[in-house]
């Protein structure tokens, strides 16, 4: 099976396309490398001893993309390009609906044009904005984001709905991703940012390999049990295998269906630290700083739907978590 990863060099991507090949997936990769780099792909292709397709074109290039399309019959794409910060994307708002709207426009586009019926979609929690109930379930209410970047989610979790609904043969699942952390067992690939991490745990590790001097925990004062946020870290892996069971879903000719990708366990800012201190005996140097706007109390998912349905449920702990991104930290200090 031909499988298309858009953003395949990426973070989610590079180990969604390690988890493909191994199981003999046909994986091909469009990446403009915009937040990514290509040695990426070249250890995927160490670690699976498998050979990948890799197109380095940005989304935006529509007659690029659709020659792509025309050259390859693609059975399946999972769609993770997109631009991700969401502090960036309120100071940066056009270039955020630019590119992944007008990215996911283009793919589209292409996608009807070539016949391709099936389509994995990388949403985010963050379209649940600030949950009313806990855990949160698939058909929990979807108000607005807090940010640019969590529109352009929203927007096109609705554009997705709406052609599907214009026709009948096209099958999506949107992946509504609580937390990704951690890396490949192997230490090979992992989370690289480009300039400061915005997230908490390349924030951590980095802290420890001492290129960042101290975590400033996001506020103390949440109405959470030691008055940090909760969040939901899913071990990047298991969000990988995630994947695999959307694409197996897609074969059931589902059309539109949403599965949120999380643990269901909640941890606390506090807690990640603590376990990454337990976990790799090392310290964490952090203080105590404002709350982050836009920042909710608590997040974490209801995980039964992607159970049921999927088959699939996250293996891995929050200390596998702590533990293979320090791996991946110590072995790549700088990163790829
Ligand atoms: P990432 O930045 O590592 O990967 C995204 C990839 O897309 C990058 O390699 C980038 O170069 C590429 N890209 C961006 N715009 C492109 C374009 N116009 N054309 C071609 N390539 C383009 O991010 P990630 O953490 O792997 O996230 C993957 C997807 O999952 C994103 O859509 C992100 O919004 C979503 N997501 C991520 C998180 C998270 O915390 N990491 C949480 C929820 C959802
Ligand atoms: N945090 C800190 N200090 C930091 C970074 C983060 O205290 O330097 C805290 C945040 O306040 C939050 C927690 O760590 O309480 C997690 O923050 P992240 O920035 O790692 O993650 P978010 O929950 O804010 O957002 C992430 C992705 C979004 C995605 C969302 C889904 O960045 O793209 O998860 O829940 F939408």
């Amino acid at each position: 099976m031909k499988v298309l990863l858009t953003g395949g060099a990426g973070y989610i991507g590079s180990h969604t396309a390690l988890e493909l090949a191994k199981n003999n997936f046909e994986v091909y990769i469009i990446d403009n490398l915009a937040n990514s780099s290509i040695e990426a792909i070249f250890r995927v292709e160490k670690l699976t001893g498998k050979k990948l397709t890799f197109f380095e074109l940005d989304l935006l290039e529509r007659e690029a993309l659709n020659d792509i399309f025309d050259q390859n019959q693609f059975d399946a794409v999972i769609h993770f390009a997109g631009l991700k910060a969401a502090a960036e994307s309120v100071a940066q708002p056009l270039a955020y609906y630019r590119n992944n709207i007008g990215g996911t426009l283009n793919l589209c586009a292409a996608m009807g044009r070539f016949g391709v019926k099936n389509l994995v979609f990388s949403s985010s929690a963050t379209v649940y904005g600030n949950p009313e109930q806990l855990p949160i379930s698939e058909d929990a209410p979807i108000t607005d984001a807090a940010s640019p970047y969590g529109r352009t989610k929203l927007m096109i979790e609705k554009l997705l709905s709406d052609i599907c609904a214009a026709d009948s043969t096209l099958n999506v699942v949107l992946l509504r991703y609580f937390n990704p952390g951690g890396a490949h067992e192997s230490g090979d690939i992992g989370e690289d940012p480009n300039g400061i991490p915005n997230n908490l745990l390349p924030y951590i590790t980095q802290c420890t390999v001492g290129s960042r001097k101290a975590l400033t925990v996001f506020g103390d004062d949440y109405p959470t049990p030691d008055g940090t946020c909760i969040r939901d870290y899913i071990h990047v892996v298991d969000l990988a295998l995630g994947h695999l069971a959307a694409i197996s879903k897609l074969q059931q000719n589902p059309g539109l269906v949403t599965y949120n990708l999380g643990t269901g366990r909640g941890s606390s800012v506090l807690e990640v630290i603590q376990a990454f201190e337990r976990t790799n005996e090392r310290k964490v140097p952090y203080v105590i700083g404002l709350r982050r706007p836009g920042d909710v109390a608590e997040c974490y998912t209801d995980p039964t739907k992607a159970k049921i349905e999927l088959a699939w449920q996250a293996q891995r702990t929050l200390e596998d978590i702590c533990r293979d991104a320090w791996r991946w930290q110590k072995k790549n200090p700088e990163g790829y």
